[in-house]
């Protein structure tokens, strides 16, 4: 947990336009800059920074956001990684509420991994250079079908046959101030039995005479590698070890290079090999991504979701393909949620996605995407596969098989379709298999959409309340011009305002000091109303409100805001007296409402501010 505090203090030190003109071109237009949006594909500008708000908006495809948000939307990271990265800078260290190490080894610790980035950055470029200079190793890139073009994108290379490599680059692997940085940067390996003279551990290269994959994080670092021999030998890949930069079941091979693709795509390809995800790309789908050689694991797949809706798998169709679908199948079930597809396309066994597009063609592949295999489907069949549907064993052992794979959905929408398909498979009611499965909470039962809702219907806000909601959001210190009464009347949802207002107000009155557009913004997204003020911040956005018009249009909507209510009882009572049906308490509040709607026509409402002098 990063302190509110903190992303506040932030946010009121970044310049969003410094943040997002690193990433796309904007120009000055009036008070905001503008730029053809990232997010989507435009031939004329409709994204807009605001400097004041410290916002972006896209008018055409509706991202919006702080520069924070921006970070997590254009790279991927996750939020404390964008905290981190904005922190960095503007020279803020991210206070840990949770395991904080002291400074001088946090110190330490940044020096550590400054020092492996930069080592794996040279050791690329040195590779790089290498494959230049190796016409076996662009003439194997040549007969595997790749371009120049497509080597220099995923920045391929070459470790030179030597187990030294790299000391031209670095220095003498005898001195361990260099030595021990490449060595857990996983670039060099230390032997464990043999010495040099002096007692030394031996030390040479990881890499050699291998085609080299660097593997980028979202920022597009390189925090490891993959190594392929040329011809025959073992093994065929070899990858970097686990290090504090790499580690194989978070990262996903090509997903920095794919990301503009997958955006504009729509959706994200996920397949199992290096040469898969580059020859995809070459061959016109540059939205593949690869898992490294290990198994699909939750933490891949809620990456994934992070830059996209659509995930599709892509499996070898042999019995091995089989497996890892299964196990990418266990890593999605955490994650799906019902404006989200996933789905499995299996190729034919003898192919992997590389050879089926090479001689299948570009055609061809995208029709295997288009018609893979939804994530529902495939559940079922992996639990009624083998088993003799016609005898209660057999309707049996698939609810049996279903039990853990259903346990790990969330409930919702596709859980329940899922649900009910099985019971029509085994001759069962939704209902039992719920009961079977242990997934009969209140809130998921079949046939009930029982939402949790925070409480009782909330009260949306009315057209005026927005419009203070709006004018609040820009200049929360136009809260402290509420008196006593306009609070209690305004807080108070029973007689006037929405929550979302009296909250707003409340949140207002918290802000100690400066608070920009976009910090406020961040903190009232936290809020149970942030629809409301999703909304309000659209509106606010489109317009540039100084703050003194909009001193003036707050007293009088507020004004209006707090008569409203008292003029609906006065007619309410109105019918009633002139009826001759009211009692003498109800005459009484009539006159008494009469009387103060008159007076507030009169005089208006008067801002707490100037009843003081
Ligand atoms: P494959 O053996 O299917 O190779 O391994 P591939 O991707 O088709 O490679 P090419 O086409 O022969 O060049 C799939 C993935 O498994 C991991 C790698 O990530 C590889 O891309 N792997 C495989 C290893 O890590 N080590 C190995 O020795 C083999
Ligand atoms: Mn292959």
């Amino acid at each position: 947990m990063i302190p509110q505090s903190f992303i506040q203090d932030l946010l009121n030190r970044v310049d969003i336009v410094d943040v997002v003109g690193k990433y796309v071109q904007l120009k000055k237009g009036g008070a905001n800059f503008m730029g053809l949006c990232p997010f989507h594909n435009e031939k004329s500008p409709s994204f807009t920074v605001s400097p004041t708000k410290q916002f972006y908006h896209c008018f055409g495809c509706g991202a919006h956001g702080s520069a924070i948000g921006f970070l997590m939307e254009y790279s991927g990271q996750s939020y404390p990684d964008a905290v981190r990265e904005l922190a960095q800078s503007v020279g803020l260290s991210v206070p840990e509420e949770r395991n904080s190490l002291p400074p001088a080894q946090r110190a330490e610790q940044q020096a550590r991994s400054l020092a492996l980035t930069d080592a794996m950055t040279r050791a690329t470029d040195f590779y790089k250079k290498q494959l230049r200079g190796a016409p076996q190793a662009i003439q194997y890139l040549k007969g595997r079908g790749l371009t120049g073009e497509i080597a220099a994108h995923f920045g391929l290379g070459y470790a030179p046959d030597d187990w030294q490599g790299l000391e031209t680059v670095f220095g003498s692997y005898r001195d361990d101030a260099i030595a021990g940085p490449l060595v857990e940067a996983g670039l060099l390996i230390e032997s464990q039995e043999k010495r040099d003279a002096d007692g030394k551990p031996r030390r040479y290269d990881r890499f050699r005479d291998r085609i080299m994959f660097p593997i980028r994080n979202t920022k597009g670092n390189v925090i490891g590698f993959g190594g392929r021999v040329m011809g025959q030998g073992e093994p065929k890949y070899l990858n970097s070890p686990e290090t504090p930069l790499f580690s194989k079941g978070t990262e996903l091979y090509g997903l920095f290079e794919a990301r503009h693709a997958i955006r504009e795509n729509g959706y994200v390809l996920v397949v199992e090999g290096y040469m898969d995800v580059v020859a995809l790309a070459q061959l016109g789908f540059a939205n593949a991504v690869a898992t490294l050689g290990t198994a699909c694991t939750p933490v891949h797949v809620q990456k994934l979701m992070r830059q996209t809706d659509a995930v599709v798998f892509s499996f070898d169709g042999d019995a091995a393909g089989r497996r890892a679908a299964r196990r990418a199948l266990e890593a999605c079930l955490p994650h799906v949620a019902d404006n989200k597809t996933i789905r499995f396309l299996f190729l034919p066994a003898e192919h992997d996605p590389d050879s089926y597009v090479r001689e299948e063609g570009t055609d061809a592949f995208a029709r295997q995407v288009q018609n893979a295999m939804p994530l529902s489907r495939f559940l079922l069949q992996i639990v009624t596969e083998d088993q003799d549907l016609r005898q209660p064993e057999g309707r049996a052992r698939a609810q049996y098989e279903a039990k853990p794979l259903l346990q790990a959905m969330p409930a919702g929408g596709l859980r329940l379709q899922i649900v009910r398909e099985l019971a029509d498979t085994t001759s069962t009611t939704p209902a039992e298999i719920e009961a079977i499965c242990g997934l009969g909470s209140d809130s998921s039962r079949v046939g009930r959409f029982a939402q949790p809702r925070p409480r009782a219907r909330r009260q949306a806000p009315t057209g005026l309340e927005q419009r203070v909601i709006q004018l609040l959001m820009c200049y929360p210190s136009l809260a402290a011009r509420l008196d006593g009464d306009a609070r209690a009347l305004l807080l108070d949802p029973q007689h006037s305002g929405s929550e979302a207002l009296g909250y707003l107000v409340s949140a207002c009155d918290g802000i100690q000091g400066e608070v920009n557009f976009a910090a406020f913004s961040e903190q009232l997204a936290q809020t149970p109303y942030a629809d409301v003020y999703a909304s309000a911040r659209t509106a606010v956005l489109r317009e540039e409100i100084e703050e003194e018009p909009a001193t003036h249009e707050f007293d009088g909507a507020v004004h209006k805001l707090l008569a409203e209510p008292l003029e609906r009882e006065q007619k309410a009572l109105e019918a009633m007296v002139s009826a001759g049906t009211a009692d003498e308490e109800t005459k009484a509040r009539y006159l008494w409402l009469s009387r103060e709607v008159q007076r507030r026509r009169q005089m208006g409402w008067r801002p707490a501010a100037m009843e003081d002098s």
